[in-house]
Parts: C-alpha cells; structure tokens; sequence
C-alpha cells in the first residue's frame, strides 16, 4: 500500500504539482497519464522513494516494484537469469548451488563431504524460498516478455536496450510485489508481450499505477485515471474505467474552456472601461486595478493556450545527392556466439521509404547502428554514396550528450547555426526560455524525443535512420511525427513496433530480419509490424 499526503513535486524551481494526496491500495489500478513533461516519471520516482517532494510525505507498506522509463545501467556483467533471480535474492543461492554441484562432481573422500553439505544448507534456503518453481517461474515471466531460454544466460552488457528493459519488466514482475509502479511498460515490447501484460495486469491482485500512452493497455487493466494537468499543475483523479475517464475529461475540458472565453471576455470589457476611465485623473487608480485585474484573468487563459500548442514538425528538406545514396552489401554480426544476421544487402535510393522487420532481437536496432557507422560489421561493408548526410535517430536517445545543455545539443548538430536561430527553432520543438539551458540529462522521455528529432530537422540529412520514432510521445506529438515522415522527401529507413508509423511511411520496400531479404512493400505486411 501506499499513501500520498499533500505532496508538492517541482523540477528545479518549477512548480509541477501543487499539494496532492491519494492512497494506493490492493485492487487500485491507476493509469497516470498526462502530456510529455507534465511530471509523470518525476511523480512515480517519488512514490517509489528514489526522489524526494518539496514538501509532504509518502508512506510505503509492503513490497513495491518499480520499473523506471529510462533503463538503468547497474552491473552489467551478469546474466539476465540472475538478473532476474535477484529481485528475490535468489540469484545467490542459485550460484552456491552450481558451485558447490560442480564441487560435488570433481572432488572426492573429505573435500566431497564438505561439497556435499554446503550444497544440502544452500538447497534447503533454495527450496524455502520457493526453489525450482521459483526459478521456473522466472523463466515463464521472461519468455512472456519476449526473452527466450538462449537469452536467460546471455550477460545483461550483450543485450539491446530494448532487450535490456524487458529483463528489468520481468524482474520486477518476479519479485512478488504488493504494489507496481510502472513508467511505460510496453516501450520496446513486441505485440504478443503487450497483449500478456495486459492480462497480468489484469489479474494482478495488488495495487498499480501504470503511466502509459497505450490506450489498449490502459483501457484493459486500470479502474481509475489520474491525469496530471501540466496547465493547472494539478492531479485530477477520475475514479473511472478508461472509456468513461475519456468521456468525463471532455466533458471537463468543454467547461473549462467555457470558462477561459468567459474570462477573456470579461478582461476584455474591464480594459476598455479602464481605458474609458483613466483620462479622468480622479479614476486613475480605479482603473489601474481594473487593469490588473483583467491581466490575472487573462494569465490563466495564455498558460492554457501555450500548453496546449504541440511541436509542428517537418523534417529537413534534404540536400542533393545522388541516386543511391547509401548500400551496404553481406553484412554480418554476432555478439559472441550468438549471430544476429549474416550476410545482409541492402540499397537505399534517393527517397526510397523502407521498413525494417524482424522479432526481437532480430537485429534491427543493429543494423541501423551499422549503417550509421556506430558499430563495425564483422562481415561486408556499408558505402557512402554522393552527398550522403545521415540523419540518426536512435530508440535510446544515445545520440544526445547528456551533460550538455538542449541548446549545446542543437548548436552541435549543424555547423552553421548561430545561437538565436538554434533557439527558435528550439521553441518551434517547444522549448522555451529556461528549457534551453537544462542539461539534456534531466528531460522527461517525450522532450527528450523531441529534442533528438530537432537535431535532425537542422541538419539537412538525405537519409534518415529512424528507431522507434514515437515511443514516450503523447498522441498529439505522435501525430506531428506521423505527419513529418509522411512529408518528408528524402530516403527513411524505419525501425518500429507501431502500425501508424509505418502506414504513415508508405513504405516502398521491406526488409525481414534476420534473412535479409528484400520484397516489395504489401498491405498483407501491416500485420508483421506488431509482431515485430
Ligand atoms: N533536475 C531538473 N531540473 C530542471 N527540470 C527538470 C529536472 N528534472 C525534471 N525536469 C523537468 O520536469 C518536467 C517533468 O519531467 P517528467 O520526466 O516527470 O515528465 P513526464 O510527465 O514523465 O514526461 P514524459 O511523458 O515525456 O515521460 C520536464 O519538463 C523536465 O524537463
Ligand atoms: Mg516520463
């Protein structure tokens, strides 16, 4: 269980929460939605007690697992079956148990005795804390979130990102909780493990708060919404399924926006009676105050209007070059033992549109990373064609410089931009004032998309490499993604689970993972994206 008292959230000096309060009890199933950098992931860390409110109090009971938006980069060395045995310490006694097995086997007289005890005491913890069934269970959660037996002994540090998060999604599912907190859970989730997240979700008999802009999700598994109004900086709570929070919030919004004209109405009459009012020097001050008072009215209405405009996107008009821009011919690539694909030809021409597929870990991420020089084949080669200039967007975000400021991040994306022009387009990817000065590090998910997508807006690329453009984007900025791959007149090669991107590329070309082969793009693919 947990419980909010009168809690206050800011960011640095920003206020965004004022004091709120709620409990999360077993059978809560919480969405907790809002637009991207209203504070969702800022709140959740604060439940979870990695991050501290500027005022008010959260009390915990029970055991609470918490999957974070950002994958975190702990021990890297150890395999994912540990990984995910330690929510439970049982990733130790797992290891005496093989340790003092292989003992057993390779020694004799004494030395075998003492073996043998060692394992009997690790074996009986073992079993105390639900043993084989324990283990077996950890590897049905993970082959449910896509991770199959040939992974479970991979090292965490051979594993994609995407793959990376789906370890953290089942150990924290392992881990028996009272209470889960989610931040976006189904990021880097293919189709199938959606849908068996949802039923467990479903059938998951504690408390939930689960932040997701997954309409399916949220309309299966939560009984309340809690939307956080970045406008009002305040926490609505809906005790309502999704489809009626949805109908309720119109409902609400209509109002107030009712609200808003009157209220610029009213300002409106004031300042012209005020206007009317001060050439009379005996009203001069009753029409000051009639001034300030319609400003105040007015204030609310412009924070409502800026809040609302959403980043009007499109991609960079592409510079010249020529008919095929890039190729690359009998790729191949292994991590270890394990090989990814072999022998991959590929030939983007100017202003073809193709769509990369392929089931987890089929390699796609890597592919991009090869064709955008970020990582070495072991086999074939990637040639430049006339006027190459890539454009690479990675799942990640691993192209920013987290240290740097928004503003560092765009000067270093073109040569010749001076500091007001990086930051007016930066308020066109709606960062103002202060925004530009943050370091990268502190954005939310969806600013940082939108940054990384304002870095290639600038710089003119023919090509565009683009992995998983719209998770962490509320659906209005979705949509100006969608908009601006559809416009876009150079070459894009598109890694994605979601169906919108895809149809919005109108692909020309696909190119199924791990075989390499080529076909001509047909509806009947559509269905492949999910599965993806
Ligand atoms: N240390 C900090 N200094 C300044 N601003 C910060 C800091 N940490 C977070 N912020 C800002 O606080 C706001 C809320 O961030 P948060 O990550 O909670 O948003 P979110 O609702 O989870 O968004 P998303 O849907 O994009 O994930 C963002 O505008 C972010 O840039
Ligand atoms: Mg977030």
């Amino acid at each position: 269980m947990l419980s909010v008292r009168e809690i206050e959230v800011r960011a640095g000096a920003r206020l965004l929460i004022e004091p709120a309060s709620f409990t999360v009890s077993s059978g809560d199933k919480i969405g907790l939605v809002g637009r991207n950098g209203a504070g969702k992931t800022t709140l959740m860390r604060i439940m979870a007690g990695e991050g501290l409110p500027a005022a008010g109090t959260v009390q915990r009971k029970g055991v609470i697992g918490y999957l974070p938006q950002d994958p975190r980069t702990g021990d890297l060395h150890v395999d994912v079956r540990s990984r995910i045995l330690s929510a439970r310490g049982l990733d130790q006694i797992m290891t005496r148990l093989e340790r003092y097995g292989a003992a057993m086997a390779s020694t004799v007289g004494a030395e075998r005795d003492k073996a043998m005890a060692a394992y009997a005491k690790a074996e009986t913890e073992f079993l105390a804390e639900g043993g084989y069934g324990a283990a077996a269970e950890a590897s049905r959660i993970a082959a449910n979130v896509g991770l199959p037996d040939r992974v479970m002994t991979q090292p965490l540090s051979t594993l994609s990102g995407g793959q990376r998060r789906r370890a953290e999604l089942a150990r924290i599912l392992f881990l028996g909780a009272d209470t889960l907190l989610l931040d976006e859970p189904t990021n880097h989730l293919d189709a199938d493990s959606i849908v068996w997240l949802r039923s467990y979700l479903q059938g998951f008999p504690g408390g939930l708060v689960v932040i997701s802009h997954d309409a399916a999700l949220l309309g299966e598994t939560v009984n309340k919404v809690f939307h956080l109004d970045a406008t009002r900086c305040v926490i609505d709570q809906y005790h309502l399924g999704w489809a009626k929070y949805l109908e309720q919030r119109e409902t609400d919004e209509r109002r107030r926006k009712r609200e808003r004209a009157n209220a610029e109405r009213k300002a409106a009459a004031l300042m012209a009676q005020a206007d009317s009012m001060r050439a009379k020097a005996t009203k001069a001050v009753a029409a000051q105050n009639m001034e300030r008072r319609a400003e105040r009215l007015l204030e609310g209405v412009e924070a409502a209007r800026t809040q609302e405009k959403v980043a009007r996107l499109r991609f960079p008009e592409p510079s010249p070059c020529g008919k095929t821009p890039l190729s690359a011919s009998g790729l191949s690539k292994s991590y270890g033992s394990l090989e990814v694909f072999f022998d991959v030809d590929l030939v983007i021409d100017r202003g073809s549109r193709v769509v990369v597929l392929g089931l987890n870990g089929a390699g796609k991420t890597t592919l991009l990373r090869l064709l955008a020089r970020l990582d070495e084949a072991d086999l074939g080669e990637v040639t430049d064609g006339h006027g190459l200039k890539l454009g690479y967007y990675a799942q990640e975000h691993e192209t920013l410089d987290m240290s740097g400021t928004v503003l560092d991040n765009m000067m270093a994306a073109a040569e010749d931009l001076t500091p007001t022009e990086a930051r007016t387009l930066l308020g066109s990817f709606l960062f103002t004032g202060d925004d530009v000065d943050k370091p990268a590090r502190v954005l939310s998910g969806g600013e940082k998309t939108r940054l990384a997508l304002a870095r290639l807006v600038v710089s003119r690329a023919n090509v565009l490499l683009l992995d998983e453009p719209t998770n962490n984007l509320d659906p209005a900025s979705r949509a100006e993604i969608l908009h601006a791959i559809d416009t876009y007149r150079g070459a894009i090669v598109l890694v994605t689970h979601d169906e919108g991107a895809v149809l919005a590329l109108h692909p020309d070309r696909v190119l199924l993972l791990p075989d390499g082969t080529e076909d001509l793009w047909n509806p009947e693919y559509i269905e492949w994206v999910a599965l993806a």
